[in-house]
């Protein structure tokens, strides 16, 4: 049986795939590049000696998913594929409904007909939206997210969890990813954002090797313990290593599941820039700006749930996570180039 990872040529999901195919399983990737170099499959085939089939298409072709689904015998599916630019959401808020919530859609239909009804579902604690107690567990009430991106998510959860209402064969799991980082410790597959990155940790990369000039921290008046904000990074490794354990659950359950994939730790703004400066050996300059509309004080995760239900927890500390990062950056400036 083949597992289908739509997304599986970025980010997060080429080192899903890398691992998939370390352990020996049969892997059908379905990305349309929108965010993602072919080069990364490439180089996941060069560390597993194995080869995931590869389809470029939309997530929203049905022609494309009923194709996928006759030809390949597949029995579950992880859902990576989306748009997830905050800022360029709140700019095209029709394209990342259409993208995200209708992509979701058509790969459920298609899921129906074929008869498969696992499904891994990529989420963001996004969802909580403003929080005003952490740590954040799953148990606690979704909110508002600021913006379409994040709105687009929490859509895709309502619709999954009416899915499974209605139809109890299907199972889902709701996975809410907190900030992942780091890369593949072989520095050979990474995060390779296009242009100026949105998320903290490429940029101080790029500001460390010298692409970008200063890191803007958004905010030093948060009510946080030295003003900048705090989230809870994660290493993609052990983000992975949680989807490996929700598969294997979900296997045996029906219904919806949510777990949040984080550490449990928060580090703020200023520490990661600390951290990233004694891992390279080089200062990362910055300069204080205005607060980034939209964003939050703290944030960070009870991870319990996935430990007690998954046998799950993150392994690696922030100091690997960013280890990890430089040597990707280091090895490939240009990343997939
Ligand atoms: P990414 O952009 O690197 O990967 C998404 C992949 O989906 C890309 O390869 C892109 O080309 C592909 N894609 C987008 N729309 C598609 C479509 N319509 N059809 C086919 N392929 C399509 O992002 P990532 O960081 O690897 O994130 C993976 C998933 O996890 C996304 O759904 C994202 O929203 C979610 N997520 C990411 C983070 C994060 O900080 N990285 C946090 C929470 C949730
Ligand atoms: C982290 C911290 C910023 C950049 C976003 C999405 C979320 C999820 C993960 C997908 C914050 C500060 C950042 C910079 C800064 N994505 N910062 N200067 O905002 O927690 O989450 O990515 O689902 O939905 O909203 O992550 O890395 O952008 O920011 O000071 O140039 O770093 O203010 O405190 P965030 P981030």
């Amino acid at each position: 049986m083949s597992i289908l990872v739509t997304g599986g040529a970025g980010y997060i999901g080429s080192h899903m795939v890398c691992s998939l195919l370390e352990q020996g399983r049969d892997v059908v990737v379905l990305d349309n590049l929108v965010n993602a170099s072919y080069a990364a499959l490439e180089r996941v085939q060069a560390l597993t000696g194995r080869c995931a089939i590869f389809i470029k298409g939309d997530v929203r072709d049905r022609s494309t998913l009923e194709h996928i689904f006759d030809s390949h015998s597949v029995n579950e599916v992880l859902h990576f594929a989306g748009l997830k630019a905050v800022g360029e959401s709140i700019e095209q808020p029709l394209r990342y409904y259409d993208n995200n919530v209708g992509g979701t859609l058509s790969l459920c239909k298609a899921m129906a007909t074929a008869g498969v009804r696992r499904l891994v579902f990529s989420s963001s604690a996004t969802v909580y939206g403003h929080v005003e107690r952490m740590p954040i567990k799953e148990t606690m009430p979704t909110g508002r997210p600021t913006n379409p991106y994040g709105r687009s998510k929490l859509m895709v959860e309502e619709v999954l969890r009416d899915l499974c209402r209605t139809d109890p064969r299907w199972s889902v799991a709701l996975l809410r990813y907190f900030n992942p980082v780091g890369a593949h410790e072989s520095g050979r597959i990474g995060e390779d954002p296009s242009g100026i990155p949105n998320n903290l940790v490429p940029f101080i990369s790029q500001v460390a090797i010298g692409k970008c000039g200063a890191l803007p921290i958004f905010g030093n008046d948060y009510p946080t313990r030295d003003g900048t904000g705090v989230r809870d990074y994660i290493h993609v490794l052990d983000l992975v290593e949680g989807h490996l354990a929700a598969m294997e659950t979900i296997a045996r359950r029906s219904g919806v599941s949510i777990w949040n994939l984080g550490t449990g730790q928060g580090y703020s703004v200023l520490e990661m820039i600390r951290m990233f400066e004694k891992v390279a050996g080089r200062p990362v300059p910055y300069t204080i700006q205005r607060r980034r509309d939209g964003d939050i004080a703290e944030c960070w995760s009870d991870p319990s749930l996935a430990e007690r239900e998954l046998g799950w927890k993150a392994r690696r500390g922030l100091e690997e996570m960013l280890v990890d990062t430089w040597r990707w950056q280091t090895a490939n400036p240009r990343g997939y180039g």
